[in-house]
Order: C-alpha cells, then sequence, then structure tokens
C-alpha cells in the first residue's frame, strides 16, 4: 500500500526526487484573496470595501472578514457620532478597516493597525479604495500601520509619528485567543498612558464565545490599572451570539 505525503513549502533544491507520492503545498494553498466588494450599512452611513464572506483556512487571516464585533462597534459608533467628531483615533486588529474607515467620516484623524502582512495589505487597498470613491463625507487622514500587540518597538514607531497620543483607542473583536490578551492590553494601556485618565479611552467592542474570555477581559483590565465598564443599553445580540460595548480608561 503507498503512502501519501504532504509537505510544505518544500525546498526547490532537493534532491528527494524519487518520493513520487510526496504533494507539496506552498503558502498560497491556504491562502484565499479573492475579495469582494461589499456594501455596509450603519445608520446612514453606507461602506463599500473589500472582504472574504468566509474565513481562509489559516487561523490567523481573521482579518481577511468582517466580524460581528465590528457590526456591533460601528452600529454604536453611527449612533453616537458625536465621541469621534474631530478626534484622532487609533484602532487595534483593523481587519479589512470597516471601523476605522467608518471612523474617517466624524474624526480628524484615524491610524489603522494590524499585525498579519496579508491582513494589512487589503486594509491598504480598503484604504485606497475610500479614498478614491468620491466621497464628501471622508474627513480624516487615514493610514495603516503594523502593530503587533506588547510589541513596542511597533508602538514606538506609530508614536514617533504621533508624539502627543490619541484621543480614541479602538477594538472591535479582538479577544479571542487567550494568549493574546495580556500583550492587548499591555498596549492599550501605553497608549491610554500618553494622555492620562481624562483624554483618552479605550473603547472595544466585545463578543462573548466562552466564559473564560468573558472573565479575563475584566480580569486584565483591572491587573493592567484600568477601569472597565459596560456602556449601558449596549449589550446586545449579534450573529446569535452577546455582544458589549465596553470603555476603558486609566483608573
Ligand atoms: C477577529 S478579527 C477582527 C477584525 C475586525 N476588527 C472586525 O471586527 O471585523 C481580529 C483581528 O485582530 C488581528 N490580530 C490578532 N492577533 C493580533 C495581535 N497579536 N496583534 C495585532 N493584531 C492582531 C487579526 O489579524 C485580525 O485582523
Amino acid at each position: 500500500m503507498s503512502e501519501n505525503k504532504v509537505v510544505f513549502n518544500k525546498p526547490n533544491d532537493t534532491d528527494d526526487d524519487s518520493d513520487d507520492d510526496t504533494v507539496c503545498l506552498g503558502e498560497s494553498f491556504f491562502m484565499n484573496d479573492n475579495y469582494e466588494l461589499t456594501t455596509f450599512t450603519f445608520g446612514s452611513h453606507v461602506l463599500e470595501l473589500l472582504c472574504l464572506q468566509s474565513a481562509s483556512t489559516d487561523f490567523d487571516l481573521t482579518g481577511q472578514l468582517v466580524w460581528p464585533g465590528a457590526r456591533l462597534l460601528n452600529e454604536y459608533i453611527s449612533n453616537n457620532v458625536e465621541i469621534l467628531q474631530g478626534c484622532s483615533a487609533v484602532e487595534l486588529g483593523s481587519g479589512i478597516g470597516i471601523t476605522g474607515i467608518l471612523c474617517g467620516r466624524f474624526c480628524r484623524e484615524v491610524v489603522l493597525t494590524d499585525h498579519n502582512d496579508e491582513v494589512l495589505k487589503i486594509l491598504k487597498k480598503n484604504i485606497a479604495l475610500h479614498e478614491s470613491s468620491d466621497n464628501p463625507k471622508s474627513c480624516a487622514a487615514l493610514s495603516a500601520e503594523k502593530l503587533e500587540w506588547g510589541n513596542s518597538d511597533h508602538l514606538n514607531q506609530i508614536l514617533e509619528k504621533h508624539p502627543e497620543g490619541f484621543d480614541l483607542v479602538l477594538g472591535a473583536d479582538i479577544c479571542f485567543q487567550q494568549n493574546s490578551v495580556p500583550p492587548l492590553f499591555d498596549s492599550v494601556k501605553e497608549l491610554l498612558s500618553r494622555r492620562g485618565k481624562e483624554r483618552c479611552k479605550f473603547i472595544l467592542a466585545y463578543v462573548s464565545r466562552s466564559k473564560m474570555m468573558d472573565v479575563m477581559v475584566t480580569k486584565e483590565a483591572i491587573q493592567h490599572g484600568l477601569q472597565i465598564h459596560e456602556v449601558d443599553g449596549t449589550r446586545s445580540v449579534i450573529a446569535n451570539l452577546e455582544g458589549v460595548i465596553y470603555e476603558i480608561t486609566l483608573q
């Protein structure tokens, strides 16, 4: 009985030519970048953005599509635009950019960030698409930057360009992997500390998928010296999951 072998990224110079049953799979095998132009409506605001309709095989490519947390945060923003008016904002884990780009309609400046290079490509495309679409409502300067949570070099590079820090830190559906929550709050704390308690807050759209994560988010915020409170009236069901908007500030 013959046995098929699967090899990822088989090197070109392999001398293992005898192995005819080896199937070689490059990285592109796991990558779907057939993005579709999709229309999203939040209140009176319509956005047309490129995204996937379902996830790629690679777990790290979560940012290629729009998550329920982004829908929750964008609804909240479109109903409370005064929170953003004239502000500078940085978004963490922007994915395709649906939240940061909507914020660009009200803020004066938005920096959209992600750690995944493939996601950054589509994020930059969507920013360019939005800027080229003849849209008089888009007034903010939008930019995309690489930011891995907890990576001080990445964060310092952003803060060098924005030494005054930001009025708002935003995050939609970014608490879903336990090991990334502590570094996420490290970066949040650094960003909030740049401005101080009254002058910067983190608005997090949290979608509950496990009790353990529900507890962890609150615990990590407190352990980082932050206070976290649920915004009244925001707890709702979205895509069959419970979501809520948290406001997080320095204590
Ligand atoms: C579940 S997706 C949410 C995307 C978008 N905010 C939304 O709601 O549609 C999580 C995003 O966070 C990014 N991400 C995950 N872990 C990260 C990390 N350690 N540092 C920075 N970004 C991360 C992913 O690349 C992805 O874009």
